[in-house]
């Protein structure tokens, strides 16, 4: 028999006994048949810990749980309510904002799909405060057509946070702000153009080749191994690495390669594109320093606040040698390409005041912990590569393809990435790309069940 709910007059199917998850199943079924209408309150966690003799901080889970996944809405000072929805449709709401952001990444109630820092995570309040110091203090011609390459406090806040945090040769006349890393490899795809070709590691993103290719050039792949790169094999002009974490595989290039590289570009007039996208985020030892400190004249270093912060602030950087400082400002100009100013003096406030080292280190210790709790959770039959690092990590696995095995994890309404996609050459071994920066603090724990329960259909 179902216990009656007397504070709300509702029937719930579920027992004392039957613990924590099935009371949160039973609130969903109730959502989802209508017997808690959307939009109407549900009783404070005080008097449902209460009713059904549970501990408050357990009703408060659940409650989280199910306001993280989209049945109830919580605003401050007012009482939790049924979102106006009734439940998730299979992902929560995302009103006022229109299409999905991200259109690539299926809609799924379980977000893994790799490449996005946990979004809830953004320093909404200091950035909010950075910007009315701005408004406050900025004079009149901010609101001016502005320069192609971001405004000198910016690039000068730049230089000496990657000095000091990345160990980058930067000083704020060779630092051009561009839209993110991916509006940088159009612009540079643009004015290496003449050189014919670009190399790009295998596996790499196939986006970014394709992005790299809007001048002319050609793309082609260099194999990658467990050292990173085989430099050995290099025969472009210019090459593309991610050497802290190499994206996808997330391995980190060897001292020895490292060295090479840098020979390489200074003896044949290579150019390497250093894109350290997650560079900030080393977990099991200090960082690796960035690669373009070898060879400043050579190396191109890239980064963005894509990871760190938001993609959708779409603000990136390259520390360019001297040589190409005027062909990328003079193309970015060119494209009509015009800094978005203020959010340009908000971030300058950020660097300079300590507040953004300060948010990365704390996601740094956040982002840490769930990859201790996935690897601990990973079922058999799963090997993890790439894991000391960065927001990601790619699951090995044999038996099943990799078709199949991202159909079965989308059946449990889980996004991943698969690794088939990122191969230039043969080499398809089947693999998943797991973001896991991307659900919601609150959201990790139910979002890492749903992920573990979809692993072990794929290997039981
Ligand atoms: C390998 C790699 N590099 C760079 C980036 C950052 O790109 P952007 O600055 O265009 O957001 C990403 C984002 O997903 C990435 O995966």
């Amino acid at each position: 028999m179902a216990e009656s709910w007397s504070s709300f007059d509702l029937h719930l199917d579920w027992r004392p006994g039957d613990g924590r998850r099935a009371l949160a199943d039973a609130l969903r079924r109730a959502i989802r048949d209508g017997r808690l209408p959307p939009g109407s309150t549900v009783p404070s966690t005080r008097v449902l810990a209460k009713d059904l003799g549970m501990a408050r901080g357990t009703v408060t889970r659940i409650y989280a749980d199910l306001t993280a996944e989209g049945y109830l809405y919580t605003s401050q000072g007012a009482p939790t309510k049924v979102t106006t929805r009734g439940g998730p449709a299979l992902a929560p709401p995302k009103e006022g904002i229109g299409p999905r952001a991200a259109p690539w990444v299926p809609d799924v109630r379980w977000d893994f799909y790799p490449g996005r820092p946990d979004l809830s995570s953004f320093p909404r309040t200091a950035w909010l405060s950075a910007s009315r110091r701005v408004l406050h203090e900025a004079p009149a011609s901010v609101f001016d057509y502005s320069d192609a390459y971001g405004p000198i406090v910016l690039r000068r806040a730049l230089a000496h946070y990657l000095a000091r945090s990345r160990g980058v040769v930067a000083d704020p006349e060779r630092i051009v702000v561009c839209g993110g890393f991916k509006h940088a490899l159009t612009t540079l795809g643009r004015v290496l153009a003449d050189r014919g070709e670009i190399a790009f590691e295998d596996p790499s993103l196939p986006e970014f080749r394709a992005a790299a290719t809007h001048g002319g050039a050609r793309v082609t792949g260099v194999p990658v191994d467990e050292h990173g790169i085989r430099v050995s094999e290099l025969d472009s002009p210019v090459v593309v690495v991610t050497p802290a974490h190499q994206y996808p595989l997330g391995v980190t290039l060897a001292p020895q390669r490292r060295t090479a590289l840098a020979r390489w570009a200074s003896e044949t007039g290579g150019l390497v594109i250093e894109d350290d996208y997650d560079g900030e985020f080393r977990f099991d030892r200090e960082p690796v320093g960035a690669l373009q400190a070898l060879a400043p004249e050579r190396i191109i270093y890239a980064g963005t606040v894509s990871k760190t912060l938001s993609p959708a602030l779409g603000i990136g950087w390259l520390v360019l040698p001297r040589a190409l400082v005027e062909p990328v400002r003079a193309a970015l100009s060119e494209s009509g390409w015009r800094t978005p100013m203020l959010d340009h003096l908000v971030l300058a406030d950020l660097l300079t005041s300590g507040v953004y080292e300060r948010h990365v280190r704390q996601r740094r210790a956040a982002y840490r912990k769930r990859r201790d709790r996935l690897l601990a959770a990973l079922p058999a039959g799963f090997t993890p590569g790439g894991i000391s690092a960065g927001l990601h990590v790619v699951l090995g696995f044999t038996g099943v393809g990799e078709a199949e095995a991202i159909a079965t994890l989308l059946r449990h309404s889980v996004a991943v990435d698969g690794l088939g996609r990122h191969w230039l050459g043969e080499h398809r071994r089947p693999g998943l790309v797991v973001g896991y920066a991307t659900p919601a603090e609150h959201a990790f724990g139910p979002a890492l069940d749903a992920l573990v329960t979809a692993l072990r259909e794929i290997s039981p």
